[in-house]
């Protein structure tokens, strides 16, 4: 960590700082920032899903806004940085808009990015659907804006399923298979417990159990950007994310020796964020590990009542 944090509050872009925090538009402040100039910009951005900070505008127009938004922030990428959007599914009246299949399009064909991997963010709870299957996953698109871009395996791999597995023909016959540093933790999702065994991005979503959880509706836990943090920069770049809200995005930066950039239009959710950084840096941030095993329910209220057993059943258990 570093030693006493430089933390700007400022609408334009200011040097020194390793905190930078804008509450206005994110043009604003984004127009200010010199070309080729952050590692990596990571953001939730709003969904146009009248949550309570946002008035429900058209999806055209909401488009329009999020590609000059879009457009700024490639401006101001450095030429190996990476771009990570995280988005879920915009829901009307029962009918689901995949928002990252709407994105692709200017991430792709706009700015002519290319996409490295659709990551599959699962968590294992939300609302229950009546008349279609109950969601229970968003997605992260990672894309580079050329071939040459950073990315780094090692930080982040995890424990191998199979450690003690051997090649079993061929001149390596005998020897160990895997890599001791672990194995690479994959895109793909599975419906298993935790991280560590299933390989999947299982990170529970921020809900009021969650040690992580401010006031901000549509938060996404810490964890889930350390990742992207130690794969996608290096120690001392600049992350940016022109969606803030609480500042997790910087949380995750700063926990790892980035510098950060943080813009949010709410005064609000612009406070907050100073006070999770000045609670990082007292030592007191609450926070899930990295790679911490996600919850299993135990007890009386992960069993089968008693009501809903058949005969049979209650012989069996
Ligand atoms: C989905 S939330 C981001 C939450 C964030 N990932 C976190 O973990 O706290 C989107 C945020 O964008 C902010 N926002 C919406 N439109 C904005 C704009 N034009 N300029 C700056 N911030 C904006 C909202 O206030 C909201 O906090």
């Amino acid at each position: 960590m570093f030693d006493k944090l430089n933390i700007l509050t400022s609408n334009t872009y200011e040097q020194p700082f390793d905190v930078l925090i804008a509450n206005t538009d994110t043009l604003e402040l984004l127009k200010t920032i010199p070309s080729e100039t952050v590692e990596l910009i990571v953001s939730s951005p709003p969904y146009n899903l009248g949550k309570s900070y946002e008035n429900r505008q058209s999806f055209k127009k909401y488009f329009v806004f999020q590609k000059q938004v879009i457009e700024e922030c490639y401006r101001i990428l450095k030429p190996k940085g990476n771009f990570c959007w995280q988005v879920g599914n915009y829901i009307e009246k029962g009918e689901v808009f995949p928002l990252d299949i709407y994105y692709y399009d200017i991430f792709k064909f706009d700015l002519g990015m290319k996409l490295r991997n659709r990551i599959i963010w699962y968590f294992g709870h939300g609302l229950h659907a009546k008349k279609r299957f109950s969601g229970r996953y968003e997605t992260i698109l990672w894309f580079s804006k050329a071939d040459d871009y950073i990315f780094n395996l090692d930080p982040v791999r995890v424990p191998s399923k199979y450690p003690g597995k051997r090649h079993f023909k061929g001149n390596k016959k005998g020897q160990l298979s895997c890599n001791p540093k672990g194995k690479n933790p994959s895109d793909i999702w599975e419906i298993i417990v935790t991280d560590f065994d299933t390989c999947m991005w299982d990170i529970p979503n921020v809900k009021s159990n969650h040690p992580e959880k401010t006031i901000h509706p549509c938060q996404y836990p810490i964890e889930l950007v350390e990742r992207l943090i130690l794969s996608m920069t290096n120690e001392f770049g600049i992350v940016l994310d022109p969606f803030m809200g609480v500042g997790s995005t910087l949380l995750a930066a700063l926990l790892h020796n980035r510098k950060v950039i943080g813009i949010d239009k709410e005064k609000e959710y612009c406070d907050i964020a100073i006070s999770r950084i000045n609670d990082l840096e007292n030592g007191i941030l609450r926070k899930r590990e990295l790679g911490k095993p996600v919850h299993k329910p135990t007890g009386k209220i992960s069993q089968v009542p008693s009501e809903w057993k058949l005969p049979q059943q209650e012989k069996l258990l």
